[in-house]
């Protein structure tokens, strides 16, 4: 199944401005982003660039300091089962699953979202979980079966291997319906096989109509997959384009490679700090024993 058979066009998730200061470290700087429906988008960028971060603004995790995220036009709550509640799931970099509780009990605590029975019920079991425990664990196994785990569904999640660890991950965040589904890493830890098959489990779950938003380093994962991908370089969305334009823009080698170039994102901050400590020098040996003495105390 190619895009063309799946309606484009309506913006599912929209980023403006979006910038989270940690006290003094900027991590993600003004980074705008769109996903359309029917789009899987990849995000890349060096270690520390500032993608989970700008994951956990998406979801609540975090409140941005500055700029607004909007899903299908409306302002996202800032708490994060709200967020799922409005049709946005992920998974983690460090996989969070419960541990102790089977694949299939996984799936199932990712559905209380979209039961009335709630969370608790479905950790703690009581009477209303088993009322409405038959519907939800056809719909769980359904996508045990989507995932490839189907035949696992009675194992404790932490006796999976960590590839099927991740895929189930993805499963219990589809348990929740969503129109956006958010994975940070999901091939990190896997064999090239396990990799291909997920990127036939992302391709698939497009196909059903959810837009993908996806961090990985691998880059031939990213290149097959997505229709667009955004790079984000210490905080700052540096390039954004199709697979060729990425790939053929100089400065992401560059930024990969830790090579600097004109215009790289913190450039700015250098200079100010550059401009500061010269006007400060200039200062000082202009008046020496005025009040900028001792300044460096104050900072
Ligand atoms: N809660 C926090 N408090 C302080 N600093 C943080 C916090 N979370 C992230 N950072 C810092 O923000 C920057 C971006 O981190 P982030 O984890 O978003 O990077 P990343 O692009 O996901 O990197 P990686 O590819 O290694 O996962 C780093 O300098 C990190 O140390
Ligand atoms: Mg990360």
């Amino acid at each position: 199944m190619t895009t063309e058979t799946i309606t484009r066009g309506e913006t599912v998730l929209d980023a403006r401005g979006v910038t989270m200061r940690f006290g003094g470290l900027t991590a993600v700087r003004g980074v705008d982003l769109t996903v359309n429906s029917g789009e899987i988008v990849g995000l890349i960028g060096p270690n520390g660039a500032g993608k989970t971060t700008f994951f956990n603004c998406l979801t609540g995790l975090y409140i941005p300091t500055e700029g607004e995220v909007r899903y299908k036009g409306n302002v996202l709550p800032a708490k994060s089962f709200k967020v799922t509640a409005a049709g946005i799931a992920r998974t983690f970099q460090n996989i969070r699953l419960f541990a102790n509780m089977t694949v299939l009990e996984n799936v199932l605590v990712g559905r209380h979202t979209r039961t009335k029975e709630g969370f608790w019920s479905a950790v703690l079991r009581g009477p209303g979980f088993h009322k409405a425990e038959r519907a939800s664990r056809e719909r769980a196994m359904e996508l045990l079966e989507f995932v490839g785990l189907a035949n696992k569904a009675d194992h404790l999640s932490r006796n999976l291997p960590y590839g099927e660890q991740r895929k189930l991950e993805i499963a219990r965040a589809l348990a929740s319906e969503p129109g956006l589904l958010l994975l940070d890493e999901p091939t990190a830890g896997m064999n090239p096989q396990e990799t291909r098959a997920t990127e036939e489990l992302v391709f698939a779950i497009r196909d059903k109509g959810i837009a993908v938003l996806v961090i990985e380093h691998d880059m031939r994962f990213i290149f097959n997959l997505c229709d667009r991908v955004a790079v984000l370089v210490q905080g700052e969305k540096l390039v954004e384009g199709d697979s060729a334009t990425v790939q053929g823009d100089d400065r992401v080698v560059a930024a990969y490679l830790g090579e600097p170039f004109e215009d790289a994102p913190g450039d700015e901050e250098v200079a100010e700090v550059e401009a500061a400590e010269a006007q400060a020098a200039s200062a000082t040996d202009a008046a020496p024993g005025t009040d900028n003495a001792g300044k460096e105390n104050d900072r």
